[in-house]
């Protein structure tokens, strides 16, 4: 719950779960569209604006001389009583002004194309109020980015119609388009405004609008310019008495043959027909419920109780829910995503589905096909695919080193989750192509060799355009301001090699020996257990820096990441990496990996990316040393890539480290430094400025960010320890020595678990006893159990 209007930054929420999507803030600001950002943008945003946060779904009410909205934006005037609710999926906003309540409850049903906006008006003084209320949303042009710069042509395309309640957007239906947008609103109006200067006037802003200054709308009727939905209701409320007012935000696509009722008049029965489906208070109210029930149904699969409120609710709640957002957006609309740019992300996408698996698998396998039929024979794909097409985009390309080896991650993450092997024999095309397709056992070890086919002089992986680190661009020597670092590759890629791609194929590179045995493909699982081995002695020969293991070397085969360099010393990746993949464990490698990760790259506010960042522009390098220091890439906290060391760190059971790297960047725990942090204090962002920064602490970039998948995976399955394998649930602990424990309750393959894990000796990793419906085991992997039926385990760490 937010209580005062201005936040730090504009603190949002996102509605839609499955096809038709809205985003709003805690002041009603905010857009929404159908599946797609881009190519189905309904309204629209003004991004990176004066005021920030400008444009959303907005309500006036008139009382007397007095105008306010709910949400306090537009209008600004003063509230005597404000609180925002973002919940899963819903956001509610209360008002309270000279006695009057409005509340704007604003969710999405389930499996519906529309918005609900309930609003409440209640009048809890003493005389009678005549109101008057006006709606607000502005028409985007359906492409969100042609609306933002053809200007030419669409201030003359525009085209409304406005039939009872309800005000139809129907720009471009004549022609190529077989969709229209609807604004309705459940009551009779007394008015309406659907041009956009009519109602604010040229000289005026959102927040004060000629129409709701006057008190009274034009009924103007837009031709072009910029088309708005405003519907006008004068409400008078008794003392006490209190009225629901339900608006419908609504999208349609209708046959080619029903498209219209008469010569240039739409056809309206597909909106009628889902207004009718919400077309009183029950109905929403019922719409509601199902939504909180579908929730808690998604959230019930994972849940702890640890006796630390923040914890709890970043696990049982916010994380899970913004890993479910993850899966919806990957990186392609948030506020500052602007949703024109990105699709999904091929790495992205494969490392978002360890966040939502557990909640839904069916989604998760149908994702991971979609990724996989990017891929070509050779193992490489497309960096990007587009959501509405599921095809790759050419335009991005791809060469990034890493990009295949996280399909061997997203599926063996689904199948330990799920238990269908049956995924592996699926015929999956690459690039597209059906003729094209093999089985996607075939595409993992397509995956596999792309690593073990492109090898560089040390026998490390050649990095290709970038590996996870976008900005390391090691073939790029670009001098061309207006060229994407990404998309460049002036130089052959025959020689830079990345230690963070090398540790990544040890570690999935076990897996996919391990997954190899399980299916029975010894021969095979051996042959490439023989490839991992070499990828080990390679980096313990060519990736060891002494204290650190290096970053990689550069086109002319130096080192990056190595006490020699002047900058750029050390780099977290690769101490993620290859301490996940224990490499040198034995040594005593990992922990002095750690341990110089403490000393170097840690600070108060998260661990940084590279220390010392970089002070100029390195063309060998690319794109990482053009960010001022301390931010992005050049020694920013990346959130994402945090856990890689929390997990390393459990490795070698130093659980009290790892907890206080994951409390370091757990937005509830950041709640307290709000002015500083700025962004949302329930859900994770890309980037904290690191300790050279301007000002270190402050948060850039919140919600679409591998940050969120990542982080649920290291405190779920790594710190508590809870991890899914094939044959059931094993359980290894890494907490600090301090706890006396925890419960978590996780459904797994049909059977409902309630563990309880016990800390009697305050040690932070080992357990002694594992105890299962009060029978004790002989291992701490805890076997498949009878589904149905719930299930004790109780573990006693020691
Ligand atoms: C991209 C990721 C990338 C990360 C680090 C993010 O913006 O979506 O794919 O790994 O930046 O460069």
């Amino acid at each position: 719950m937010i209580t005062d209007p201005k936040t730090p930054y504009p603190w949002i929420n996102y509605l839609g779960n499955e096809d038709f999507f809205s985003l709003t803030s805690n002041t009603g600001g905010g857009y929404t569209f159908y599946k797609d950002a881009k190519f189905r943008r309904l309204t629209r945003y003004r991004y990176n604006n004066v005021p920030v946060d400008d444009g959303g779904k907005y309500f006036y009410i008139k009382d007397g001389d007095t105008v306010w909205s709910p949400g306090w934006k537009p209008v600004k005037t003063p509230l005597d009583h404000y609180e925002c609710r973002h919940g899963m999926s819903y956001t509610r906003i209360k008002g309270l002004k000279n006695e009057v309540e409005a509340e704007v409850l604003q969710f999405i049903p389930l499996g519906f194309w529309g918005e609900i906006q309930k609003v409440k008006l209640t009048n809890h003084g003493s005389e009678k109020k005549s109101l008057k209320l006006f709606s607000l949303i502005e028409w985007c042009l359906w492409n969100a980015e042609d609306d933002m710069t053809n200007f030419q042509r669409n201030f003359s395309t525009g085209e409304v119609e406005i039939k009872d309640s309800v005000i139809y957007h129907k720009t471009e239906f004549k022609e190529r388009r077989n969709h229209y947008a609807f604004y309705s609103v459940n009551q009779p109006i007394q008015g309406y405004d659907t041009d956009r200067e009519t109602f604010i006037g040229l000289y005026n802003g959102f927040d004060s609008p000629d129409a709701v200054a006057a008190g009274h709308p034009s009924n103007s009727v837009a031709h072009g310019w910029s088309p708005i939905a405003s519907h006008y209701l004068e409400i008078d409320l008794e003392p006490d008495e209190s009225r629901e007012l339900v608006f419908m935000l609504g999208y349609v696509e209708v046959e080619e043959s029903e498209k219209w009722e008469s010569k240039a008049v739409i056809n309206k029965r597909p909106a009628l027909s889902m207004i009718e489906k919400f077309n009183s208070v029950e109905k929403v109210d019922k719409a509601f419920t199902e939504l909180g029930e579908y929730w808690d149904d998604l959230l019930d699969t994972l849940s702890i109780d640890s006796g630390d409120d923040r914890l709890d609710r970043m696990v049982n709640i916010w994380n899970q829910y913004q890993c479910m957002v993850t899966f919806n957006m990957s990186r392609s609309a948030s506020f500052f995503e602007s949703g024109i740019g990105r699709g999904m992300g091929f790495r992205d996408s494969n490392q978002d589905l360890i966040g939502f698996v557990h909640q839904i698998p069916d989604r998760a396998r149908e994702r991971i096909v979609d990724i996989a039929s990017t891929q070509f024979e050779d193992g490489s794909c497309y960096h990007q695919y587009q959501p509405l097409t599921k095809k790759g985009n050419s335009a991005i390309g791809g060469d990034f080193n890493d990009d295949p080896l996280w399909l061997i991650l997203s599926t063996t993450a689904y199948i330990k989750e799920t238990g269908d092997f049956s995924l592996l024999d699926e015929m999956v095309p690459f690039d597209n192509d059906v003729s094209r397709a093999k089985s996607h056992f075939e595409h993992l070890k397509a995956s596999f060799y792309h690593v073990v086919n492109n090898l560089g002089p040390h026998a490390l992986p050649l990095i290709g355009r970038a590996d996870w680190n976008d900005c390391l661009n090691l073939n790029c020597f670009s001098t061309d301001p207006n060229e994407s670092f990404q998309t460049t590759g002036n130089k052959k890629g025959e020689t830079a090699e990345s230690l963070m791609i090398a540790g990544l194929f040890v570690v999935y590179g076990k897996e996919y020996v391990k997954l190899c045995r399980q299916i029975g493909k010894e021969k095979e699982g051996d042959e490439a257990e023989g490839h991992v081995e070499q990828m080990v002695q390679a980096i313990k020969d060519h990736g060891w820096d002494g204290d650190w293991y290096l970053r990689a070397y550069d086109y002319y085969g130096k080192k990056i990441g190595s006490d020699e360099n002047e900058e750029g010393k050390i780099f977290i990746e690769s101490q993620g990496w290859c301490s996940m993949a224990e490499i040198g464990k034995e040594e005593g490698m990992v922990e002095k990996a750690l341990d110089s990760v403490k000393e170097h790259l840690d600070c108060e506010y998260g661990i940084v990316l590279n220390s010392p960042a970089f002070s100029k522009y390195y063309i060998e390098y690319g794109e990482i040393s053009t960010y001022p220091a301390g931010y992005k890439e050049n020694g920013g906290i990346f959130c994402h890539n945090n856990p890689w060391i929390m997990i390393g760190e459990t490795m070698i059971g130093r659980g009290d480290r790892a907890y206080e790297y994951y409390t370091k960047i757990a937005p509830s725990f950041l709640e307290e430094i709000s002015d500083l942090h700025k962004v949302e204090p329930y859900v994770y962002c890309q980037m904290i400025a690191g300790k050279e920064a301007f000002k270190p602490g402050e948060a850039k970039n919140s919600w679409l960010s591998g940050t969120a998948s990542w982080n649920f995976y290291a405190i779920t399955q790594y710190i508590l320890g809870v991890q899914p394998d094939y044959e059931g649930l094993r359980i290894d602990p890494c907490i600090p020595k301090d706890w006396d424990g925890f419960k978590m309750t996780r459904k797994f393959r049909g059977a409902t678990y309630k563990i309880e894990v016990q800390n009697p000796s305050h040690v932070s990793k080992g357990v002694r006893e594992t105890w299962v419906n009060g029978e004790k085991m002989s291992s701490n992997l805890v076997p498949l159990l009878e589904k149905g039926k719930q299930h004790r385990v109780k573990i006693i760490m020691g």
